[in-house]
Order: C-alpha cells, then sequence, then structure tokens
C-alpha cells in the first residue's frame, strides 16, 4: 500500500504534543488512526477532534513501560481496523538532569518508557509485520542523542539506543517491513515541565520559547517517510529549528 490513505497508523503518546499533532495529521490525510497513552480523558479528545472533522480514530489507555497494554494496543488496531500498517512509538520522557543531582528514579523513568517502551511496541507489532509481509516501524529519538550535552546523557543515550535498535530491526527486515527513526529538535510542547533540575528547566523553556517549531513539523516528517512507495525506506530524519545550534 503506497501514500497515508487507509493506513492503519498505532501512535503511542498521542494524549499530548508530537503524537497528538502527528495523529490529527496523519487522520487528515485519510489514515485511521489508533492512539495510546495513559491518560484516557486526553486520548478521548484527540480522538473526538478527528472524528469530529471526518476522520477515524480509536483509542485505547496505554502505558508503554507495560508489555501486555503494548500488545493490547496492536490488537485494536487489528480488531477495529483490520491490519497494523505503522506503529510510531512516540511517547517519551524527558525529566533530565545532571549527574550530580543523583535522580536515579528519572535515569530508570528515562529507561523504562523510552527505551524499554520502544521494545515493548517492536515485540507487539513485529510478528503482525511478518504475518502480513509489510508493516512501518516509525521511532521519535531526540537530536539529544546526536549532539551530548550536560544534563542529557542518560536521555540522549536511551534516544541513541533506540537509535542502534533501529538500524539492527532494519538489517534484520529482509523487505518484510520498513524502519525510521525521527530526531526532533526543539518541539514546542510541554516536554521541559517535568524537569526536576530547576535551573536546568529554565535554560530550556527559555530557548523553548525563542525557538521551538511547532509539533506538526514532527508529524510532517513522519508523514513524509509513511507517504513513500513500499520499497523506498526512508531510515533517518533530522527535524530541527532553523535557529538552533
Ligand atoms: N518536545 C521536544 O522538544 C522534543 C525534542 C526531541 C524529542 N522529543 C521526543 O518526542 C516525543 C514526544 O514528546 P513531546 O514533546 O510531544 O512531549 P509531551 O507533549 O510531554 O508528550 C509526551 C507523550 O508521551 C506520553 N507518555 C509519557 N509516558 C508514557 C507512558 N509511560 N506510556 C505511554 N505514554 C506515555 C504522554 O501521555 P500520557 O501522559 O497521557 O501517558 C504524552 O502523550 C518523546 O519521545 C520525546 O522524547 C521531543
Amino acid at each position: 500500500m503506497s501514500g497515508i490513505t487507509g493506513k492503519v497508523i498505532a501512535i503511542t503518546g498521542a494524549s499530548d504534543g508530537i503524537g497528538a499533532a502527528t495523529a490529527e495529521l496523519l487522520a487528515a490525510r485519510g489514515a485511521r488512526v489508533v492512539l495510546g497513552a495513559r491518560r484516557a480523558d486526553r486520548l478521548a479528545q484527540v480522538a473526538h477532534r478527528i472524528t469530529g472533522a471526518g476522520g477515524e480514530a480509536a483509542f485505547l489507555p496505554t502505558d508503554v513501560t507495560r508489555r501486555d497494554e503494548l500488545a493490547a494496543l496492536t490488537a485494536l488496531a487489528r480488531s477495529r481496523f483490520g491490519r497494523l500498517d505503522v506503529l510510531v512509538s512516540n511517547a517519551g520522557i524527558g525529566p533530565i538532569s545532571p549527574f550530580a543531582d543523583l535522580h536515579v528514579d528519572e535515569w530508570d523513568a528515562m529507561i523504562d518508557v523510552n527505551l524499554k517502551g520502544v521494545l515493548h511496541g517492536i515485540a507487539a507489532a513485529l510478528p503482525i509485520f511478518r504475518e502480513q509481509g509489510a508493516g512501518h516501524f516509525v521511532n521519535v529519538v531526540s537530536v539529544a542523542g546526536l549532539a551530548v550535552r550536560p544534563g542529557m546523557a542518560v536521555y540522549g543515550a536511551t534516544k541513541n539506543a533506540v537509535r542502534t535498535i533501529s538500524e539492527g530491526l532494519r538489517q534484520e527486515s529482509a523487505g518484510a517491513y520498513r524502519v525510521t527513526v525521527v530526531s526532533p529538535g526543539f518541539v514546542r510542547t510541554d516536554f521541559t515541565d517535568t524537569i526536576p533540575n530547576a535551573e536546568l528547566r529554565a535554560s530550556l523553556a527559555a530557548v523553548k520559547d525563542r525557538i521551538a517549531i511547532p509539533a506538526a513539523s514532527i508529524g510532517e516528517a513522519i508523514a513524509y517517510a509513511i507517504a513513500q512507495p513500499p520499497a523506498v525506506d526512508v531510515n533517518d530524519i533530522a527535524v530541527r529549528a532553523t535557529a538552533q545550534d
């Protein structure tokens, strides 16, 4: 299947930010979207906006740290829409801090959501893609994995781990599925609000206010990769503010 129209696309972290904007953009272009995140009320609002605009959407409260909940999300795609064409693993958290602050629980949480959450998505979708003989993994990583900055090492490490996993997944695909990583720069979402270190939170919020790009810019990059003909696999896209260093 070429293009976006009619594709069944599951998106994690679809209750807010990049995930919600991507879901709305893809649905507006004819995709049938399946939305996952923890907050059911926010998912319902996104789904309501999509169906109100004439699109098709289903949603299921999903915590990506739970393997069974990813399996339930991909199963919903099949039971509601008959197949799964794309899994966008977008759910992520960034409670970044300098190592000296010893926010060890946040290090664990970033590994659980940003890294293990993506692996749970692969485990849920891979058998479906192999059975169908087609499918597409889109993993949202970060430019923070491309250039290491103080305070961002654990976060960047989780994103670079997903980059490595994605390349391995691609090499093992034998033509059965496509794999794309998308690396956003500063995007205008609430992502920085959970940074525990006040100084770091304030400095990144100031940069965000100055240069951040809209969440839909990342949705456009994801849409570009999905829309390519089946024989074309767009593997790696970075999307930054023009003014970002
Ligand atoms: N904003 C940026 O500047 C930026 C830059 C580079 C990369 N990114 C990446 O882009 C992705 C989306 O970030 P965003 O900016 O859109 O952030 P956001 O507005 O904070 O949205 C994060 C999304 O992830 C979901 N989420 C968090 N923990 C989850 C869990 N355990 N299970 C399921 N869903 C979970 C949240 O939903 P619930 O709370 O409802 O679960 C929410 O929908 C992340 O992977 C992030 O690392 C963002």
